[in-house]
């Protein structure tokens, strides 16, 4: 099929890239021209595994290309996908702007007789799709679409296998013509689909989201119980995990939840229900443990050093997860701060993240970046563990032992075993677990 993607971003991106590994001819507009020509020369911006084979592959194939130009996209595509940012505002409701200028561009280029499909993948509140029909009618009387709901659900540093092969799509439709069509798109994957109306897949976006944070802020507020009472929050969530119903995924305890989707959806969520008149106070509880999983953390790492000035102290990881390049509301970076705040010496290191964490200067300057984990490790008098990198898992740790000042370690993810740590000689403080 012929489809036109808005928004090279994370998701127009990837979503553009897998639509033509498939056998569908893609266009990815976007308006700025610099990444326009460094995609379409193969040059990825962002780090995700694998995407720039794919990307190259389906440029060379000729499937997939890239413009600054809508009225190109639109006037050689069947479907057009909306993937623009959709940020926070200050007082965490949505930012539409970038959505209601698409849909005018689409508008002024739509020309009569050409029906198409408009869909809105970028997260947006529910009822966003009736504001973009009635936009896109209003500035074009002749304009012959529809507009519908698929929500993405793919996650950053696995975001092609999430894509390729994901649990289900949803399709949020009012229309036969445009859901036969989508059907068409998705039929290469082989996955269920299920079709609602636009406003319930709008919501089953914001839903999912909120869901999986709340399942993250349970098992964190589980860990501060364990931590109280000396049980292992990985054997418990082992053990509610093992009931199908609940489901072991999610369940890992840890600094909380970050990254540019999770508070902010959260966040946004609880926007949407204040404004319609059905408050989510449950949600709110969720961002409090989330905050709060940190501060707790911290205490730890007091308790164990006393007074944190002047200590030289390690953090491996900057990222908000691992096997991305994404520093975006990442804990590990708001942890780095905290303790660069108290007066600690923080030498960090990062397999992907330290050159953007450098270039958005979301870290002091007074942070060094080290060349590798063993190195950042030299003189520490503790280590911090921010993001479950495997390379971290890995590690020599008789070395690094050996090059630290005094060997504690601090696993803000229980990504170590305690036992084998503390057998090692290092004083092993997790999450959760003694
Ligand atoms: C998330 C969702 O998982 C995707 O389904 C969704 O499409 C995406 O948001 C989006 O809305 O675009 P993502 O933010 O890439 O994906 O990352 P996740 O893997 O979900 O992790 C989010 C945060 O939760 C990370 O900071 C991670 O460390 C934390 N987390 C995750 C935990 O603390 N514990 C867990 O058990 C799982």
């Amino acid at each position: 099929m012929e489809l036109c993607i808005i928004g090279s971003g994370y998701v127009g991106l990837v979503t553009g890239a897998c639509f033509a590994e498939v056998g569908h001819h893609v266009i990815c507009v976007d308006n700025d021209q610099r990444k326009v020509d460094m995609l379409q020369r193969g040059e990825i911006p962002i780090f995700e595994p694998g995407l720039e084979d794919l990307v190259q592959r389906n440029v060379a194939a000729k499937r997939l290309r890239f413009t600054n130009s809508i009225e190109d996209g639109v006037d050689n595509s069947q479907i057009v996908f909306i993937a623009v940012p959709t940020p926070p505002q200050v007082d965490g409701s949505v930012d539409l702007t970038y959505i209601e200028r698409v849909a005018r561009e689409i508008a002024g280029v739509l020309k009569p007789g050409q029906y198409r499909v408009i869909v809105d993948k970028s997260t947006v509140p529910v009822k966003t799709g009736e504001k973009v029909q009635a936009t896109i009618q209003r500035y074009n009387q002749n304009a012959e679409l529809d507009v519908i709901s698929n929500p993405e659900f793919l996650r950053e540093g696995c975001a092609i296998p999430d894509l390729m092969r994901p649990d289900r799509i949803v399709i949020g439709s009012s229309s036969q013509r445009a859901t036969d069509l989508m059907k068409r798109v998705y039929e290469p994957f082989q996955v269920p689909i299920l079709v609602t109306d636009v406003n319930s897949a709008e919501l089953i976006k914001h839903a999912a989201n909120s869901f999986l944070s709340l399942k993250i802020s349970y098992i964190n507020a589980v860990s501060a119980i364990c931590e109280a009472s000396g049980a292992d929050v990985e054997m418990v969530a082992d053990g509610i995990g093992m009931d199908r119903r609940i489901g072991r995924n999610f369940l890992n305890a840890g600094l909380g939840y970050g990254g540019s989707c999770f508070p902010k959806d959260v966040k946004a969520f609880i926007a949407i229900a204040d404004e319609l008149g059905a408050p989510f106070q449950l949600l709110k509880e969720v961002e409090r443990i989330n905050a709060g999983q940190l501060d707790r953390f911290l205490k730890k790492v007091r308790e164990a050093l006393w007074v944190l000035r002047e200590k030289r102290i390690t953090v491996w990881g900057l990222t908000f997860k691992p096997d991305t390049d994404d520093v975006r509301n990442s804990v590990a970076i708001d942890l780095i701060n905290k303790l660069v705040a108290e007066g600690a010496h923080v030498t960090a290191y990062d397999p992907k993240g330290m050159e953007k964490a450098r270039e958005y200067s979301l870290i002091p300057t007074s942070v060094k970046l080290a060349a590798t984990a063993v190195e950042a490790a030299e003189g520490a008098e503790a280590l911090i563990l921010a993001t479950e990198w495997k390379e971290f898992a890995s590690q020599d740790f008789a070395k690094v032992k050996a090059v630290m000042h005094t060997p504690q370690v601090f696993d803000g993810r229980n990504l170590f075993n305690p036992k084998t740590m503390r057998e090692m000689g290092f004083a092993y403080h997790g999450v959760g677990r003694a």
